[in-house]
């Protein structure tokens, strides 16, 4: 067999996690909770989570990966031989499988909305045409198919160039210039005349939101956003070289994600206020970014429609690039399976589960037009893949890898190998034995208010 592919560099390899951390949820989901829950308030709780359990649970998917050397599937079946083990690396697999199903579709989304934006759609439009246009869009059985496809074959063109040349050279190039872009796009938004009122809504916590629901879901949010609990991160770790330090590139990615999200909100809320919208509840997810802000951004930048007109362009190339980078890893998880796994050489390997991909998420995204009666449990086969994947798989294989890592692995991997200092290595043990398993599991209840 041929010797497995490293990142080339410290940097490619925080560059890429940080790739597969930063993504819509950052954009779409966060700057939302925190609106709902108390701003700045929700903001303190949810770097909490990040800190408390978030970093713990990546350091562990980090070691998994990296003694391993091995896909998500194969890591548990090497490091727990004839063990029932291996099946949580192959729900994981399954899991990422589901997730960029329905991932692509909203990536499709964004990718279109930056094509429009550059041809100048939004021009002229006033507040009542923003939700008839996102809903003739998704409802279009053609462009949905074409959209979704695009952004699979965008994917695809990076992972079939391998982890050095596909993965880690597009993250270097990708993550700076979305990094850019947040920078450029704070600073416009906080510089609108009405900002001051979003800003300081962000600034100043109100602590009366907080609950204990809200700490579950800034949790649950939390572990989304930096890609836990399916194995992205072991995947991306088993290509770790042997000096790259798992507790330095964790924090890293952390912190980037964190900063990212954080941004985003300073992105959208001076904007929103300066409009003199306010954010309804179902200003969640597609109906605030492809609606609601549209119209924001229009209205903002009324006086100076050019700058309206970048702002826009860029935002939309924002997500854009932030969903491919994080279906970059998914699909990653998928194809190293069949790659390690099957002995399937790594360009076919790509090719099939593009191919497979494509027509799931095809038939997928039409649940929002020519399929939107097709219920299965009651859910359109978006919401299925959505509600399967994140809701009930990524839980209990979160839940089953802090088990693995804590109590099985722990009495097999040398703890010189944690690379850590000794307090911090029993916080973070503590951590994953106790405390990471038992705040899933009311994670899990609490979804189904069962808590
Ligand atoms: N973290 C990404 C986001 O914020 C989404 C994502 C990529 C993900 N890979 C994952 C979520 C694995 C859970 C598990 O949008």
């Amino acid at each position: 067999m041929s010797e497995r592919e490293t990142f080339g560099s410290k940097m490619g390899a925080i560059l890429a996690a940080a790739g597969s951390a930063v993504g819509l949820g950052n954009v779409w989901r966060f700057p939302i909770e925190t609106g709902q829950n108390g701003g700045a308030a929700y903001i303190i709780i949810y770097i909490g989570c990040i800190i408390l359990m978030g970093f713990p649970v990546m350091i562990s998917e980090f070691i998994v990966g990296k003694f391993s050397h091995s896909n998500t599937a194969g890591a548990f079946q090497k490091l727990a031989p004839g063990t029932q083990w291996k099946w949580v690396g192959r729900i994981g697999v399954f899991t990422g499988f589901l997730i960029i199903c329905y991932y692509a579709i909203v990536a499709g989304w964004t990718m279109e909305y930056t094509f429009l934006s550059i041809a100048n759609q939004f021009d002229g439009k006033s507040v009542n045409d923003y939700a008839p246009m996102f809903n003739e869009l998704s409802a279009n059985p053609w462009k949905s198919v074409l959209w979704t496809t695009l952004a699979f074959l965008v994917t695809f063109y990076v992972i079939a160039r391998g982890v050095q040349k596909g993965i880690e050279k597009y993250s270097k190039i990708l993550m700076p210039t979305l990094f850019i872009i947040t920078v450029i796009l704070v600073v416009c938004s906080v510089n609108l005349p009405g900002a001051g009122a979003g800003i300081d809504f962000l600034v100043r916590p109100d602590f009366s939101k907080i609950n204990g629901k809200v700490v579950l879901s800034a949790l649950g949010q939390a572990f989304y956003s930096l890609s836990l609990g399916m194995g992205c991160l072991i995947t991306y770790a088993s290509y770790f070289n042997d000096s790259t330090n798992i507790r330095k590139t964790a924090l890293n990615v952390c912190f980037i994600d964190t900063f990212i999200a954080v941004m985003a909100g300073f992105i959208i809320f001076p904007a929103v206020f300066d409009a003199g919208y306010s954010l309804q509840p179902e200003d969640i997810g597609p109906s605030l970014i492809f609606i609601t802000l549209p119209n924001v951004f229009q209205q903002s930048f009324a006086s100076a429609p050019f700058l309206g007109y970048l702002f826009a362009v860029l935002f939309y190339l924002l997500l854009f690039v932030a969903a491919v980078t994080s279906m970059l890893s998914l699909h990653e998880v998928v194809t190293a399976y069949l790659h390690d796994e099957f002995n399937i050489n790594r360009k076919k390997a790509a090719t099939l589960v593009t191919v497979v991909c494509i027509i799931l998420g095809a038939v997928c995204s039409l649940s929002f037009g020519v399929l939107k009666d097709f219920h299965i449990f009651g859910l359109t086969l978006f919401d299925l893949f959505d509600t399967t994947s994140s809701n009930i798989l990524l839980p209990i294989s979160g839940l089953l890898t802090s088990i693995f890592v804590g109590w099985y692995l722990d009495k097999r991997i040398e703890h010189e190998s944690w690379n850590m200092k000794p307090l911090s290595k029993r916080i973070i043990r503590f951590t994953i034995r106790y405390l990471v398993p038992l705040f899933i599991i009311a994670i899990f209840l609490n979804q189904f208010d069962l808590l």
